[in-house]
């Protein structure tokens, strides 16, 4: 396979190459592609000055992202599979679209999107359910240069219609209701909520999955099915430029509203190919499954470009892991003989809490290749993984990267790079990570541990954030000059192996999701009982980190104080969704604050990890005393 690296001599050997000219070792991959007009300018950077970033890769190049998907290869790849769908109820039968009718779908719905009005650079909000719509609709917008935003289908109201509006998107792509496990969510009626509020919305395209009962605007709603139609399924695709906009994604950050990532169209292709070829060392025939959603990063670049890009057979799953059994993730490896497969640390840990015979009742030799993605993955669970489930056969490759940098930055390539448990290894050619101290100082050689940082660009990174390049340079590039930081903190030990410890933020990496303490501190706030919030982490068996809140509420009557918890939680579920939901609760008479009035996050952080041991200074604290009460109340046992 073209681009693809198939030993370590080779592997190091490129990495050698793509740091001494970078340039050089990024276009040769790209001419791979098919590009309308070549590029007439590698790249031109600057991380630093007025303006930054500026970040432009193959500037006056054009291209279509689909025609390298779709007509690239039709010739070879009409009739293979490139999408199987799998249902979340498994008595209802899988969906198999070929390249072929994979790429008839997507034209005959970006027509159906033009007859909407939708055009080059308009933005497009989808919520949907784990369907192959969703992956369609994604796709058409990219074959019409429109601009996907798509939101998690687990998001509340509020949070759809705050990143609907962030963008002005035009239009807003759901189902009347999603399936998961033993529910059904009423997407339609989240949608109807969020539209109140969104003046932007011209139409709703609405998906017909669970025929649930659903209000319907004249004149704003209409089904997919009546769109499409009678529409054509012949369309060329929209001519665009190498730093057109591909997509925006929301995610959180430290302070303020989850923020629009933006990524381009030439380098994420680029990007999202490469590193999937060589990470999984993907071979033409291979069954390849991620159980991601779609509605994260992950879900975009693994289920969805990278695999498609590759001429891959991808797996979409709509359901959960442990329904209609804890046995669900390896009946279907065994049904498809999936070869890589790919998953987040928390459902590892999920079903080893389950038992392994869950596991070994199924066939599972297929598999080649394991992936995990999104968090830290202890070595318990890492060694579960390839003993049990890849029946210590299977490499394993921890692969680290955030919804910033579009793919995979640090992780071994499977088979090739030697792996260690818990460590992400290696970075892939291309990527040039730097570890630094608190005060910038760049960490040279083995056997250190800082603040992971990249240092040269690559053609996968963001370019900005939507509506305000000011926040994307102070959020990234402002901490260290001419520096992407990445919020990560990490070890590099005397191999050179990369160990991502976790965030140095307030970012909470709840089962491989990514919230903001301030936006559920904000969310939290709502309740008209709480006066002030603060959320930190703490450590949680299955889901990695959860949410530990103190909060401080007015005074309480028994039955309040009895249902502030319950009803701080569904504040929560209204204001984001279910997945922020605090786990631990805890109403505390007063917050460590020094005299200048900021919290003491470190104190409250060791509270919840149970360990009041070492406190460190609290002397300069406003109230002392207040700690003190905080540890006795603890929702956790406390060392003292
Ligand atoms: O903290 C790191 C963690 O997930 C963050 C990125 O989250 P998000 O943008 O939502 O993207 C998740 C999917 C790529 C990172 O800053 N993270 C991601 N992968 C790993 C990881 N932490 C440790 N090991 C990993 N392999």
């Amino acid at each position: 396979m073209i681009n693809r690296i198939t030993s370590l001599p080779e592997y190091l050997e490129k990495y050698q190459e793509s740091i001494t000219n970078p340039e050089d070792f990024w276009a040769d991959i790209a001419k791979e592609n098919f590009w309308r007009k070549k590029w007439d300018k590698i790249l031109e950077w600057r991380f630093d000055g007025p303006d930054a970033p500026q970040v432009k890769w193959f500037e006056g190049g054009k291209l279509n992202i689909t025609e390298n998907i779709f007509e690239r290869n039709m010739f070879q790849r009409k009739n293979q599979v490139a999408i199987i769908w799998e249902p979340n109820d498994p008595k209802e039968k899988e969906v198999r679209l070929t390249y072929g009718e994979l790429f008839d779908k997507v034209k005959q719905f970006a027509n159906s999107l033009k007859k909407l009005g939708i055009e080059k650079g308009d933005r497009v909000a989808i919520y949907l359910p784990m369907i192959p719509e969703l992956a369609i609709a994604m796709l058409a917008c990219a074959r019409i240069g429109a601009v996907h935003s798509i939101v998690f289908a687990g998001f509340s109201a509020i949070a759809l219609a705050d990143r609907i509006n962030d963008s002005s998107c035009k239009i807003v792509i759901t189902s009347d209701g999603a399936y998961r496990g033993t529910k059904s969510i009423p997407l339609k009626a989240i949608v109807d909520e969020s539209l109140e509020n969104c003046p932007s919305v011209k139409n709703a395209i609405v998906f017909k999955r669970t025929g649930e009962d659903i209000s319907f605007i004249e004149g704003r709603d209409i089904w997919w099915h009546d769109l499409i139609e009678g529409v054509s399924s012949f369309n060329d695709a929209e001519v665009m430029d190498s730093e057109d906009t591909l997509f925006i994604l929301y995610t959180s950050g430290s302070t303020g509203k989850p923020k629009g990532v933006l990524h381009t169209t030439a380098g994420y292709m680029i990007f999202s190919e490469y590193t999937f070829k060589n990470v999984f060392q993907y071979n033409n025939g291979d069954i390849y499954w991620c159980t991601a959603d779609i509605g994260w990063v992950t879900g975009h670049s693994y289920i969805v470009y990278g695999p498609l890009l590759t001429g891959a057979t991808s797996i979409m799953f709509e359901g959960v892991p442990t329904w209609p059994d804890a046995g669900r993730f390896w009946e279907i490896v065994d049904k498809y003989k999936v070869n890589q497969f790919y998953t987040a640390p928390t459902a590892i840990r999920a079903l080893i809490a389950q038992g392994n015979e869950w596991v070994t009742k199924h066939n599972l030799s297929s598999l080649t290749v394991l992936g995990t993605v999104g968090e830290p993955i202890n070595e318990e669970a890492w060694t579960w993984y390839h003993d049990i489930v890849g029946g210590g056969r299977c490499p394993i490759v921890d692969t680290w990267w955030q919804t910033e940098t579009s793919g995979i930055m640090i992780s071994p390539l499977a088979g090739i790079t030697p792996t260690k448990p818990s460590f992400a290894t290696l970075p892939l050619p291309g990527i040039q990570p730097i570890l630094v101290s608190p005060e910038g100082e760049e960490l040279k050689g083995n056997g250190v541990e800082g603040i992971l940082c990249i240092k040269y660009p690559w053609p996968g990174m963001l370019r900005t954030t939507y509506g305000d390049h000011k926040r994307c340079f102070e959020t990234y590039f402002s901490a260290f000059k001419g520096l992407y930081l990445t919020g990560d903190g990490a070890k590099r030990d005397e191999d050179g192996y990369y160990r991502i410890i976790g965030r140095i933020d307030d970012v909470i990496n709840v089962s491989g999701h990514r919230i903001g303490t301030a936006e559920v501190e904000d969310a939290i706030n709502q309740h008209p009982k709480v006066n002030e919030s603060a959320v930190v982490a703490y450590p949680h068996e299955i889901k990695g980190s959860g949410i530990y809140a103190y909060v401080i509420c007015d005074k309480l009557s028994e039955s309040e104080t009895e249902s502030i918890e319950d009803e701080i939680r569904s504040t929560v579920v209204k204001h984001i969704g279910s997945i922020a939901k605090p786990d631990q609760i805890q109403v505390v008479p007063g917050l460590p604050k020094t005299r200048s009035g900021k919290i003491m996050r470190r104190i409250l952080r060791k509270i919840g990890e149970g360990d009041a041991t070492n406190l460190g200074d609290t002397s300069t604290l406003l109230d002392p005393g207040v700690v003190e009460e905080i540890i006795a109340g603890a929702k956790v046992d406390v060392k003292r």
